[in-house]
C-alpha cells in the first residue's frame, strides 16, 4: 500500500516534560516519518475549531483550555497505513487502558492529559493537516 498521511499533535502536558523528543523518536521507530513539524500556542479559537465534534460532551472546555495551557508541536507524519500506524502506537485515550509500549502508557499523565493527538480517518487526517499546515509547509 502506498504511503499516506496522518497528523499529530505532541500536547502541552508532553512540551512542559521535555518529551518532544522521545515521543518522536517513537513515532519515527513505528516507522512514520515527519514530513512536517511545528511548535505553536493554540489560540481559543483554534483549539474550539479543531474538538468541534467534542462541542456538546461535558469535557469539552477543559480540554480546549488543557490544550492552550502551553505549547504543542503539530505534525504530518507519513508512512504506509499512517493513520493506524500512529494509533497503534499512540495507544487507547485512556491511559489506564493503554497497551504497553505505547506512547500513552509511557507517558500520559490521564485521560485529558494524554500526550498525543492522532487522526482517527484519512478524511479527518486531511482536514486536520489542511488545519494547521500550508501545502509548501509540507515536505515529503
Ligand atoms: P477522543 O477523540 O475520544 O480520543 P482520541 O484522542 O484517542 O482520539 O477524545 C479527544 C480528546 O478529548 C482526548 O484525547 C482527551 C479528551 N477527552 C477527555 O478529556 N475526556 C474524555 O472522557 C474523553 C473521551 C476525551
Amino acid at each position: 500500500m502506498a504511503a499516506n498521511r496522518t497528523f499529530s499533535i505532541i500536547k502541552p502536558d508532553a512540551t512542559r516534560r521535555n518529551l518532544t523528543g522521545a515521543i518522536t523518536a517513537m513515532l519515527e521507530e513505528a516507522g512514520l516519518r515527519v514530513v512536517a513539524s511545528k511548535r505553536i500556542r493554540m489560540s481559543r479559537e483554534q483549539a474550539e475549531g479543531f474538538y468541534a465534534v467534542h462541542k456538546d460532551r461535558p469535557f469539552f472546555a477543559d480540554l480546549v483550555a488543557f490544550m492552550i495551557s502551553g505549547p504543542v508541536v503539530v505534525q504530518v507524519l507519513e508512512g504506509e497505513n499512517a493513520v493506524k500506524r500512529n494509533r497503534d502506537i499512540m495507544g487507547a485515550t485512556n491511559p489506564e487502558n493503554a497497551d504497553e509500549g505505547t506512547i500513552r502508557k509511557r507517558f500520559a499523565e490521564s485521560i485529558e492529559a494524554n500526550s498525543v493527538h492522532g487522526s482517527d480517518s484519512d478524511e479527518n487526517a486531511a482536514a486536520e493537516i489542511a488545519y494547521f499546515f500550508k501545502p509548501e509547509e509540507i515536505v515529503g
